[in-house]
């Protein structure tokens, strides 16, 4: 882990030990008053004058390693507290995400408990939406049946109840499938340069087909998408705008999502790591690395924003979500990311990248040309 983000300053050794400091006042200050109405040699002066500071500098220091031993300043607290924090602690603490799940109460056992028992936990809130409530699970109950047809009308009532009961609890809001797997750690990796209060989400582009806007993206909904609190903001405000968002609860919901959230000026970011590798990926792992698998007419090829591959290294080193993850395969990722070792293996030193001011901030253009 880099020393920078876990560096401590430990209140340096000090001698002012009560008992020592204290007896030491008692013995200055009696040898002042006896030296009261005497002439007194200038050795003696300059020696006085040398107890006496030394007696206000013991004081102070005595003063500073109570406050500190007692956790009484905020700079004494904040070091105890994150003294040895890993990076990923630092994350948890500083890019907070509340993910929901979309589920049913047909797959409360069968996946959403698994979710919540492997990459679930990991989340700083996370809510399963469905509709009926179950006590093993932490749900919200939501309004709207429990029919596909309906998922766009459901992501609506969804966020817009993130808004009005808790958008203050998190930075970010995930929306995940019941078997999408993320790795927490790398989504909060990706959103640290940004601000939650930019209006922009995350998740893998796809390019917008029809009569929108073609150079306009939207994000897979089975890799799930990640919306900034102003971005939250933003939709749950501008939802009911007839001209800007589908009022319906039918169709596409990823599809009617990028088209509202486009229409509400949110931006489509751009969630490929700086080699331009995906983090987002709407497949399982195995659809990204069997490069010759597929024919140029594989459907990712046509509908990625940014040009899509196949091959062993064109998956990002730190990636956030795939897509088609059943249940079982979901403790086999977690057994192979948070237990496995490989011996002799180096650990790789993990910086945390700069931040992004709003007014620098540049989403490049589709560069996918296959259509
Ligand atoms: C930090 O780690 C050191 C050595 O492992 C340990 O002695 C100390 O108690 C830890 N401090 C905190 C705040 O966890
Ligand atoms: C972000 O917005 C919150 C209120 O939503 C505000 O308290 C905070 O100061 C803002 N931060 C920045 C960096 O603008
Ligand atoms: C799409 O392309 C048009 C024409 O090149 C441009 O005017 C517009 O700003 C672009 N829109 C986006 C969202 O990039
Ligand atoms: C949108 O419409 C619904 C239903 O009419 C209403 O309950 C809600 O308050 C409206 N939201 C906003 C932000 O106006």
């Amino acid at each position: 882990m880099d020393g920078e983000y876990i560096a401590v300053e430990h209140p340096s050794p000090s001698p002012a030990y009560p008992g020592y400091s204290s007896s030491g006042t008692v013995s200055v200050a009696g040898r002042h008053q006896r030296s009261v109405g005497q002439r007194m040699p200038a050795g003696h002066l300059i020696l006085l004058a040398l107890l006496l500071g030394t007696l206000v500098i013991l004081l102070y220091a005595y003063w500073d390693v109570m406050m500190i031993t007692a956790g009484a300043s905020p700079m004494a607290r904040r070091h105890e507290a994150n003294a040895n924090e890993t990076l990923s602690e630092k994350l948890h603490r500083e890019v907070r995400i509340l993910c929901w799940v979309l589920t049913t109460p047909k797959y409360h056992k069968t996946r959403a408990a698994h979710v919540l028992r492997t990459w679930g936990r990991r989340c700083n809130k996370i809510l399963f939406m469905t509709s009926q409530p179950d006590e093993e699970l932490p749900t919200m109950v939501l309004t709207k049946p429990d029919r596909y047809e309906v998922l766009w009308g459901k992501t609506k009532e969804a966020f817009t109840r993130l808004y009005e009961e808790m958008r203050d609890e998190a930075d970010w809001f995930m929306k995940a499938d019941d078997d999408t797997f993320v790795f927490l750690e790398n989504l909060r990796y990706m959103l640290y340069p940004y601000s939650p209060n930019t209006s922009i989400y995350f998740g893998f582009n796809y390019k917008m087909i029809g009569t929108h806007p073609k150079n306009s993206s939207y994000m897979s909904g089975g890799s799930g998408y990640v919306l900034s609190r102003e971005a939250l903001k933003t939709f749950a405000e501008g939802l009911n705008d007839t001209t800007k968002c589908r009022q319906e609860d039918d169709h596409a919901e990823d599809v009617e999502m990028g088209k509202c959230l486009f229409n509400l000026d949110v931006k489509a970011g751009d969630s490929r790591d700086e080699q331009l590798r995906n983090r987002f990926y709407p497949t399982a792992p195995f659809g990204a690395l069997l490069s010759g698998n597929v024919g140029m007419d594989f459907w990712l090829y046509k509908y990625a924003y940014y040009n899509a591959r196949t091959c062993m290294d064109c998956l990002s080193e730190y990636p956030v979500a795939f897509h088609y993850v059943n249940s079982q395969q979901m403790y086999v990722y977690e057994y192979f990311n948070y237990q496995f070792q490989l011996a002799g293996r180096q650990q790789v030193a993990e910086r945390l990248p700069a931040k992004i001011r709003e007014q620098d901030l540049v989403i490049p253009e589709s560069d996918n040309s296959v259509s």
